[in-house]
């Protein structure tokens, strides 16, 4: 067998195992079985291999299939060890079965055949999480409590809004995850080596076999492009990173006794007795950082890659794998940390006005009744200061602020219940039905439209 004999003149030497991607591989080795029953289906339906051996390959290939991975032979790659096995199973015949492709329109065929199921499942996972948020959201519309810029109090919000505020975050997580599949569902099989082939193949039949929706159309591209696994894995990437920023939120919540984690999301020390620690979550927190380092490695190993097939197209691939099956369970792991945690209304309703979260209203007060914002501003933010220095209500200090300011009583701009009122940081919460805003009423809209959206997805 002259292909055996070219092999053994190219074993590899002391690079083998280096060249070798077999280990790796195992990821894609019912992808290339499919591929490989695909592609001889059409090569007997075409009539460039007879149907009795076409037969004897699927046989093989069935057989190849129960044995599994583990008893493939050796080989640079799977595609090549597949290969082999069947022409030991049935003899030189199954050398057929590589008529009219390379292993490099193969092996992209199987990349993407594969990388649809890892794409879905990461979909599903964003999907539950955003069931999860809003699961949340709905419970705690009323829930009042504090909210921050650059972590310190800022204006009081409720739970509903800022899990929808995440929850919006993921629904575009989950839409450009599946804007990724849309590309990466083109079949690059039949573009052989990159320069197409002179057998009669139909490239359509085999696309429609393996269930992709069209094919990509250039075979130079299809052979040699992986910007499909880089845009996936950047996506993949950036819903690790809106990950990242809820795994925080979630951590300084548990830590200010807002809301508790589970225990099956937590750990505790092997020292501690006493500790409860939201590990879960700073295990999906430090994802992001694995999967930023992902998009860097395969953005590195693609800039500058010349057309067509180069080698170290074989390293880009696991960046991908790595970066799903992170992300992916990192996404179910919050999912499950955000579905079980128990929100403590009493710990939120007190701390809601702490740090004078609610001045922010009353300076809209006070604009709201003729005095420029900016003047309001000033009141209140001499106020803050009076808070500072001295005890006292806080009314008291805009009383006082105002006198300053404006040489005037309060009394005299704005009716004092209403201050008392934009105080109180369920007032505060209710006042701010903006579009979008935390108002119980205004979160009722963009939990309806969430819903809708994510039924639909
Ligand atoms: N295992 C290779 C990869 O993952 C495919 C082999 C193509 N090899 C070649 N020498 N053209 O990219």
């Amino acid at each position: 067998d002259e292909s055996v004999v070219r092999r053994d003149r190219f074993s590899g030497g002391p690079a083998r195992s280096f060249l070798s991607s077999l280990a790796a591989d195992e990821r894609i080795f019912e992808a290339d079985l499919e591929v490989d029953r695909a592609h001889v289906v059409m090569l007997a339906e075409q009539g460039i291999v007879d149907g009795d051996v076409a037969g004897e390959v699927l046989t093989a290939l069935d057989a190849i299939e129960v044995d599994g991975h583990d008893s493939l032979p050796d080989g640079e790659d799977v595609h090549e060890a597949i290969e082999t096995s069947v022409i030991e199973r049935i003899g030189a015949n199954g050398g057929k079965m590589h008529t009219a492709r390379s292993r490099n329109d193969e092996v992209a065929a199987c990349i993407r055949y594969r990388l649809r199921e890892d794409v879905l499942a990461a979909i599903e996972a964003t999907i539950a999480l955003r069931g999860a948020l809003l699961e949340a959201a709905t419970a705690h519309t009323e829930t009042i409590m504090p909210g921050y810029t650059h972590l310190q109090p800022a204006q009081p919000t409720t739970v509903a809004h800022w899990a929808c505020s995440y929850e919006s975050a993921v629904r575009r997580d989950t839409a450009r995850l599946l804007d990724a599949y849309g590309r990466i569902n083109e079949s690059p099989l039949g573009a052989a080596a990159f320069a197409g082939t002179t057998f009669d193949i139909d490239r359509e039949r085999t696309a429609e076999l393996l269930g992709f929706d069209g094919v990509v159309e250039n075979s130079m591209d299809a052979s040699s492009s992986r910007d499909f696994l880089l845009e996936t894995t950047q996506a993949l990437s950036t819903h690790a990173t809106t990950l990242s920023g809820l795994a925080e939120d979630v951590i300084v919540f548990a830590n200010r006794g807002f809301v508790s984690l589970s225990d099956d999301y937590s750990s505790t020390s092997s020292i501690m007795p006493q500790k409860k620690n939201p590990d879960t979550l700073e295990l999906v927190r430090a994802v992001a950082g694995d999967a930023a380092g992902e998009v860097q490695g395969l953005t590195t190993t693609l800039k500058g890659l010349p057309r067509a097939y180069n080698r170290d197209l074989q390293r880009a691939t696991p960046h991908a794998w790595e970066t799903a099956d992170a992300v992916t369970e990192a996404s179910s792991v919050a999912a499950g940390a955000v579905a079980t945690a128990e929100w403590n209304d009493e710990a939120l309703a007190a701390e809601a006005g702490e740090g004078f979260s609610t001045a922010t209203g009353v300076a809209d007060l006070l604009a709201a009744n003729g005095l420029p914002f900016r003047t309001a501003h000033e009141i209140v933010a001499s106020a803050a200061e009076r808070l500072e220095d001295a005890d006292g209500s806080d009314l008291d200090a805009i009383a006082a602020a105002a006198r300053a300011v404006l040489e005037a009583p309060l009394e005299s701009v704005v009716d004092l219940e209403a201050v008392e009122a934009a105080l109180d940081p369920a007032e505060s919460v209710a006042s701010r039905d903006s579009r979008g805003g935390p108002a119980p009423e205004a979160i009722d809209p963009q939990l309806a439209d969430a819903r809708e959206i994510l039924a639909k997805d």
